[in-house]
Formats: C-alpha cells, sequence, structure tokens
C-alpha cells in the first residue's frame, strides 16, 4: 500500500481536547456547562449506535446532555411541539433532531422549527444560507469535520482541485460551500458529481483531492482516481459479511485496497470521516452555547 492512511480517531481526540478545554472555560466563566438533546424517534438500530456515540462524546468533554425519545408512531405536531419546547429552554444551546425521520413525518417543517440559533446540525435553511453566502454560523458537522481533518493533514486546500461526488444537502453541498470560500482549509476549486454526471470518472481523474458521500458501496474504483491525490471516503455501507459476529461490515464508497495503491493518503471506514463528525458536533455545541451567552 503506498497511500498515507488518515487516522480520523486521532485527529477527533485532538478535536475533544480542544472542546474540553473551551467546555471548561465556558464554566468558568459563566457557571453552565453547554447542552445537547438529541431527539431520537423510533427504533433505527444505527440512529440508536451514532446517539450512544454523541451521548457519550458530550460527557467526556463535559457538555450537559439528553435524549428525549419517542415511538416512530409520534405526530408530526407532537414532534413539533418537542423542538418548540426545546427552543424556550435555556438550558439548551443545541437540538439535534436525528435524522432519518419515519416517512409519515415531514423531516423539513421538523427542521424548519428549530430556533437556528440552537441548530447545531446547521441544517435550517438560515444556517444553510449564511453558509452560501460566506457568513457560516453552523455548518453540518459532517463536512466541517472533513475541512477540520484535511487542514491537520496539512493538504494544501488553496487552489486545490476538489472534486466531491454526493451533492446531499447534509454532505456534498455544505461541504461544497465550505471548500469555495476564501480562508485556511478552502480557497479550492469545486466540482461536484452526482447521478446526472456524464462521466464520473472523467472528473474524478482530475481531483488533487476526491471526496466522496454517495452512501453506496465501492463506485470509486482505482481508475477513476489520479496519482498521488488525498481520498476521503465519507460513505458508510452496511455489507452482509458472514465471517463477522454481528453478520455485516461497514464499508465506504472507495475500493480501499485499490485505491491505497493510488493515493498519497485516504481514510478507511470505519474510523476515518466518523469520528470526526461526532467531534465537530461538539464544537457546533460549544459555540451555541457563546452565542447564546453573548446575546
Ligand atoms: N461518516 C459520517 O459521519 C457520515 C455522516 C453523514 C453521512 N455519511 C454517509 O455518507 C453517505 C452519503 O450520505 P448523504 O446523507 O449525503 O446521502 P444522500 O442524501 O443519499 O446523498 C447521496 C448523494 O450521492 C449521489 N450519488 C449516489 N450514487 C451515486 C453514484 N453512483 N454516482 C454519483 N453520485 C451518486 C446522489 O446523487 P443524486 O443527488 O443525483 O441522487 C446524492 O447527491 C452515506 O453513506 C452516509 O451514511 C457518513
Amino acid at each position: 500500500m503506498k497511500a498515507r492512511i488518515i487516522d480520523g480517531k486521532v485527529v477527533a481526540s485532538k478535536v475533544h481536547d480542544e472542546v474540553a478545554v473551551g467546555v471548561a472555560e465556558f464554566k468558568a466563566s459563566h457557571g453552565t456547562v453547554p447542552g445537547l438533546t438529541v431527539v431520537l424517534i423510533g427504533d433505527d438500530p444505527a440512529s440508536h449506535s451514532y446517539v450512544k456515540g454523541k451521548e457519550r462524546a458530550c460527557e467526556k468533554v463535559g457538555i450537559a446532555t439528553a435524549t428525549i425519545r419517542r415511538d416512530a408512531t409520534i405526530t408530526q405536531e407532537e414532534l413539533v411541539e418537542i423542538v418548540e419546547g426545546l427552543n424556550k429552554d435555556p438550558k439548551v444551546n443545541g437540538i439535534l433532531v436525528q435524522l432519518p425521520l419515519p416517512k409519515h413525518l415531514d423531516e423539513d417543517a421538523v427542521i424548519h422549527a428549530i430556533d437556528p440559533m440552537k441548530d447545531v446540525d446547521g441544517l435550517h435553511p438560515e444556517n444553510a444560507g449564511l453558509l452560501m453566502l460566506g457568513q457560516p454560523r453552523f455548518a453540518p458537522a459532517t463536512p466541517l469535520g472533513v475541512q477540520r481533518m484535511l487542514v491537520e493533514q496539512k493538504v494544501d486546500m488553496n487552489g486545490a482541485r476538489v472534486v466531491i461526488v454526493g451533492r446531499s444537502k447534509l454532505v456534498g453541498m455544505p461541504l461544497t460551500a465550505l471548500l469555495l470560500q476564501k480562508g485556511i482549509g478552502a480557497n479550492s476549486t469545486v466540482t461536484v458529481c452526482h447521478t446526472g454526471t456524464k462521466d464520473i470518472g472523467a472528473e474524478t481523474r482530475r481531483a488533487d483531492v476526491l471526496i466522496a458521500a454517495t452512501g453506496f458501496p465501492g463506485p470509486i474504483t482505482p481508475d477513476m482516481v489520479k496519482p498521488g491525490a488525498v481520498v476521503i471516503d465519507v460513505g458508510v455501507s452496511r455489507v452482509e459479511d458472514p465471517t463477522r459476529k454481528r453478520g455485516y461490515r461497514l464499508t465506504g464508497d472507495v475500493e480501499f485496497d485499490g485505491v491505497a495503491e493510488v493515493a498519497s493518503a485516504i481514510t478507511p471506514v470505519p474510523g476515518g470521516v466518523g469520528p470526526m463528525t461526532i467531534s465537530m458536533l461538539l464544537v457546533n455545541v460549544l459555540q451555541a452555547a457563546k452565542l447564546a451567552a453573548a446575546n
């Protein structure tokens, strides 16, 4: 293998330490700690596992955390009422509604109900708009994590040709906005690919930094990667694997072994972008608490 493996856990741990210091300072000056409340609907095992990870991370850095759990039968009105209650609670600095929601619920309407000053997922239109305008308040944690990882790896993003595969509101779109801005870890030339892109390989082969976020296992093959490129794999898919106790393993969008022979650096799945997502959520919660204290 030629590529250097980018260990997300190492970078995430550095961010956790920074947040822990920030939380301690916040407590010393305000007498309270930042608070995150997660709203978890239904019994999707992946969502439950993500929420556990978030609770544990908050506890480690001293952020107060609570999870409101409700059955998948909850109505839209009941869910919006919960969000509105959290909007009014001064102890709650960050509100995170774990996605995806059960099909009968209107995800956009729920996100729009969150107070934008508490929208630590960065999905409210006000925060998405501010990010697009180059005045970010809260950007979604995964794109922030990808950017922070690139900065920590000292990847020169200034003028770099970046290709992002995936244009979701959670990953591809906000990451595009972040990397296009002038500033550290940005000022890149960004191309975004999606299912309508005619020849994805022709685009990805020009990338100095290739970021894959499709959610399908293995669409990025070695022939699609420029020799020496940095490859960031955001995708997480469950693939059946009878050799594993759980019966499945997690895999990314990138054909890891082959691409690692071509790239100069690559993130693994798991252990790459995933840990960064949680750590940047903590950064957003601390930021929300600081903004609330300043008002
Ligand atoms: N590690 C983490 O912390 C973390 C956090 C968030 C998400 N994720 C993972 O990242 C992946 C993407 O998440 P998401 O929420 O962005 O998913 P999403 O909303 O389903 O979006 C997927 C995007 O990929 C595009 N796409 C799908 N297949 C493609 C293909 N073969 N070629 C080109 N483009 C393709 C889609 O194009 P169209 O728009 O044309 O349909 C869409 O824009 C998932 O595996 C998710 O689990 C990981």
